[in-house]
């Protein structure tokens, strides 16, 4: 069988829209793009949901909390710089429910001691953002969401790694050099601790200001290896059936929601992975039935019926990702160089970018119409990102497209496409993955190529 042509890997190389189009359509793949990037000022309201327009800030951990895990200096200028940026919807990074679940010593993690601190954050970001927003026009404030995490098989005590397993998969635990004999697996006694904590937490954030809580799902961590358990055995949370491999993320909405009945109380939502191109049995979102292809295909069968499963719960929006960054990084933020420590993939970035695109039309297809669905991986379009998210949103595929790395190398992008119809070229991100690498060395992390001041390259001496 011939290879398909979105098999080899090509550095981006579009110097206007017209070659960025005929790239994708010579890959034979059919985007839809809008130069009238007039839909993305439309707010939209769903469930009692109201999010003022349809740019959104993604989560982007940053390596800069304070001891107290609070937020410090730096984290204080990167928020105000998204309330600045017009964004209808800020998304507020990976925060530990608990000390021993960060991914990294400078994770947020939330307690009763810096809540306050919190709240003055989010009072400030109201404030400034709400200005803004009413300055460019728009109608009411930005939503607020924090995402709360458990880093699970990716957790670390200071600098080491201290696993928290809920299956054993030793592919994912040789991509990141640990062994199974390291740690043991999560008992059900202990996930349902778990669930306990991530509750109060939850109620913290409420407490906080946010509007509403992600229970994070996807990446690799803690609920999205549950959901991969199809070989844990005698559980209540793993096995065969996808009731099982997801009761700790349904149970904490399930509670939560009888907490706050409606969204006006509070917003409760997931960053969900409904693909992570491990193969079955281990992965989320791929097709069984397709031995040897790496990544497999998708099949979102079981997706689609948590997608129901939550919406019956009272979730009403939804943050749709892809991936196991410490797996295969490409599939969550395809890319333009690897970074030092990862591989150029065998993959077209536009493929890449277009199987969230595609996969996110098809998941909004399928869902019941009341949820609002985010989507994401833009920031590899550079400057012509405006002009796919406004054709996906005029087309229907997405409704609100949530930026990563583009919010670190160019906050303004929401006001530049609001104004000038387009991200300005000299601000862009470039996909160049030194982001990803300071975070990797345990260094605080924005834009090393525009934000150079507040985040320099990293050196080959200054690796961990
Ligand atoms: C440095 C870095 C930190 C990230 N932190 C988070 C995070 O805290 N939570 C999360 O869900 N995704 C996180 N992501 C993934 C992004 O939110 C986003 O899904 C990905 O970068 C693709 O979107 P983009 O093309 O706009 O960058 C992170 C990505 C990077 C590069």
């Amino acid at each position: 069988m011939s290879k398909p042509n979105w098999k080899n890997f090509e550095h981006f190389k579009y110097k206007n829209l017209d070659l960025l189009k005929q790239a994708f359509q010579d890959l034979e793949l059919k985007v839809p793009f809008s130069t009238n990037t007039n839909c993305l000022k439309t707010l939209i309201y769903k469930n009692g949901i109201f999010i003022p327009n349809r740019l959104s800030i993604q989560p982007m951990e940053a390596v800069d909390a304070n001891e107290q895990g609070g937020p410090s200096e730096l984290t204080k200028r990167r928020y105000l710089r998204y309330a600045k940026s017009g964004a209808g919807l800020i998304w507020f990074e990976a925060t530990s429910i608990l000390e021993e679940s960060k991914s990294n010593p400078n994770q947020f993690t939330i307690n009763n001691s810096n809540v306050k601190n919190f709240r003055e954050l989010v009072e400030e970001i109201k404030e400034l953002g709400t200005k803004t927003l009413e300055k460019i026009g728009f109608e009411k404030r930005p939503i607020l969401i924090l995402q709360l995490n458990h880093s699970g098989r990716y957790s670390k005590r200071g600098h080491k790694r201290t696993p928290f397993r809920t299956y054993e998969n030793e592919e994912l635990d040789r991509a990141i050099g640990i062994n199974s004999e390291e740690s043991s697996i999560l008992t059900d006694n202990e996930l349902k601790n778990i669930e306990n904590i991530w509750v109060e937490k939850s109620i913290l954030a409420k407490e906080a200001g946010f509007d509403g809580v992600d229970i994070k799902s996807c990446h690799g961590y803690l609920i999205n290896d549950l959901l991969c358990s199809r070989s844990r055995s005698n559980s209540d949370y793993g096995g065969p059936s996808l009731k099982n491999r997801s009761k700790l993320l349904i149970d904490i909405i399930s509670k939560l929601r009888k907490k706050y009945p409606t969204n006006n109380d509070f917003i409760i939502t997931t960053r969900l992975g409904v693909y992570d191109g491990i193969p079955y049995p281990n992965g989320f979102g791929v097709r069984e039935d397709e031995e040897g292809i790496i990544p497999p295909l998708i099949d979102l069968k079981e997706p689609l019926q948590l997608i129901k499963m939550l919406y019956d719960r009272g979730v009403h929006l939804i943050n749709i990702t892809m991936g196991n960054p410490y797996y295969m990084p490409h599939i969550t933020r395809p890319f333009n160089q690897p970074g030092n420590s990862s591989n150029i993939p065998d993959e077209h970035p536009l493929f890449g970018a277009y199987r969230h695109y595609k996969t996110v039309h098809d998941i909004k297809e399928q869902s019941p119409s009341g949820i609002i669905i985010v989507g994401s991986a833009y920031s590899y379009l550079q400057q012509f990102a405006g002009y796919v998210a406004a054709g996906l949103v005029e087309n229907n595929w997405v409704d609100i497209c949530g930026f990563g790395r583009m919010a670190f190398a160019n906050p303004n992008f929401p006001i530049q496409i609001y104004k000038e119809g387009k991200i300005d070229s000299k601000r862009t991100c470039i996909t160049c993955s030194q982001c990803t690498e300071l975070k990797k060395a345990g260094r605080s992390t924005g834009c090393a190529l525009r934000d150079k001041e507040f985040y320099a390259p990293i050196s080959n001496s200054q690796k961990n």
